[in-house]
């Protein structure tokens, strides 16, 4: 799914999240759940659409855990396309030049928000 959320949806405690890391989470909307990755590196904080543009699979393991390099580069569980953590913009693999989808976000009291 990559329709845009609308404002003021929360998305998750910025505890969900290890820094530097990226945690998948479900954020329901319209009856259904969109999956949502959310990533953090220091106090850069952002949101995805958690699909890649490679094959379109989630980012995260079977574990469902998703991988961080170097705690730079978000790495996708399914072929090893890789992000950077901060923008989604691709840093190499398969995504052929392709990023991931931002979702704009606000920081209110430690819990990540749409925007
Ligand atoms: S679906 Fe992510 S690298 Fe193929």
């Amino acid at each position: 799914m990559t329709a845009m959320l609308p404002a003021g949806l929360v998305i998750a405690s910025l505890a969900a999240v290890d820094d530097p890391g990226a945690a998948a989470v479900d954020v329901a909307y319209a009856g259904a759940r969109v999956s949502v990755l959310l990533t953090r590196r220091g106090s850069s904080i952002a949101a995805f659409i958690n699909r890649c543009p490679h094959a379109g699979y989630p980012l995260q393991c079977a574990d469902g855990r998703v991988v961080v390099q170097a705690g730079r580069y978000i790495v996708c569980g399914a072929h090893g396309a890789s992000f950077e953590i901060e923008t989604g913009a691709c840093a190499g693999g398969p995504c052929n030049g392709e990023g991931l989808t931002r979702i704009p976000i606000t920081v209110r009291d430690a819990t990540v928000f749409t925007a």
